[in-house]
């Protein structure tokens, strides 16, 4: 507590341009959650270059269902997503659109506008070039900024209707505290009569559910990993990557996947000026990946103040995108 207090004063001078100011969160976060007992690093920080170029190599894996499942919803429901979202609404993604989904959405509803927002100005900037030529009439307004708060949105959509678009699960990386708080912020930016779009991946059997995490080509223990060689590489650390490996453990009573960075022996490592140790067997908690069912998605949508009003599955049940409804009660966050 003390640790974060400190660092987070002691950095607040520093930050000046929004690069900056995510160096300094990252070091932050680092350092804060590397020093509590159970070892923790948030996942927002696997994506980096490297780890954004595994992350898609992840979403090719025949293990990895998600991302596939996801886009057979998309193309498959199109005409029934279409008829209940209706026409003319602001499409608002949380996240630079991804190349794959954005496209069949975009296909499928008359959106008004398209306004992405996204930490990363790069990403953003990359994916809004390629839309505007496959979209060359459909007004594309990205917003650099951090869609975990509340945020104003621009003029041109201000005053439409929104329709706020999270695929991926990326909220089942949330807990449910901070997952409500998140829904919350989106009702805030999107307002009233706005609607929400969220891929949630489902509970399903453990085994299809490890397997989707520990694929045998590797590639998601090299995601993992790469988030301890970015902090040796950003922050000047000195992690043993070769002493630590990747370990999956499905936590029943959360329904949810943890991954973990293991270290196979005793190993000690400095950080920032930081000494760090780990016993052989302890872990670094790098993130959760939540599940849900139809009734865990609603009660977790009704506590961020949206109405479930939809729901479509891909043919095998394993993910479901749910619409939802702006709930009265909430106008602010
Ligand atoms: C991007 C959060 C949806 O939890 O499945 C994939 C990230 N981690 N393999 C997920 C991930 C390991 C992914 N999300």
């Amino acid at each position: 507590m003390a640790l974060l207090a400190e660092c987070s004063l002691a950095e607040r001078d520093l930050i000046e341009a929004p690069d900056d100011g995510l160096h300094a969160q990252f070091r932050c976060d680092v350092l804060t959650g590397l020093a509590r007992p159970q070892k923790v690093i948030p996942a927002r920080w696997f994506y980096d270059r490297k780890g954004s170029e595994l992350f898609e190599e992840i979403t090719r894996l025949p293990e990895y269902y998600p991302t596939r499942a996801e886009i057979e919803i998309l193309r498959e429901r199109c005409g029934q997503i279409a008829a209940d979202v209706g026409a003319g609404r602001a499409v608002v993604e949380f996240g630079a659109g991804s190349t794959a989904k954005t496209p069949l959405l975009l296909d499928c509803i008359a959106a008004a506008s398209y306004v992405p927002i996204d930490i990363s100005g790069d990403f953003l900037r990359e994916s809004c070039e390629g839309l505007a030529v496959r979209y060359p009439d459909l007004p594309i307004v990205p917003v650099e900024g951090d869609f975990t708060h509340p945020l104003v949105l621009p003029k041109t959509v201000a005053g439409r209707p929104a329709l706020g678009f999270f695929p991926g699960s990326t909220i089942g990386n949330l807990g449910p505290a901070q997952a409500v708080d998140l829904l919350r912020a989106m009702r805030a930016t999107l307002g009233e009569d706005s609607m929400l779009l969220i891929g949630m991946d489902m509970i399903k059997d453990r085994s299809v559910l490890t397997a989707a995490y520990d694929d045998t080509a590797g590639v998601t223990a090299a995601f993992n990993l790469n988030v301890a060689a970015r902090i040796n590489r950003e922050l000047g650390g000195t992690i043993p990557v070769e002493a630590l490996r990747h370990r999956i453990v499905w936590n029943d009573e959360q329904a949810r996947i943890e991954m973990h960075l293991e270290a196979t022996h005793d190993i000690a490592f400095e950080i920032c000026g930081r000494d760090f140790a780990m016993r052989a067997g302890e872990t670094i908690h790098t993130e959760n990946s939540h599940k849900y069912d139809l009734r865990s998605a609603t009660q977790l949508l009704l506590a961020g103040h949206w109405q479930p009003f939809a729901h479509y599955t891909d043919s095998q049940n394993r993910f479901m995108v749910v619409l939802a409804r702006a709930r009265e009660e909430a106008i602010t966050a």
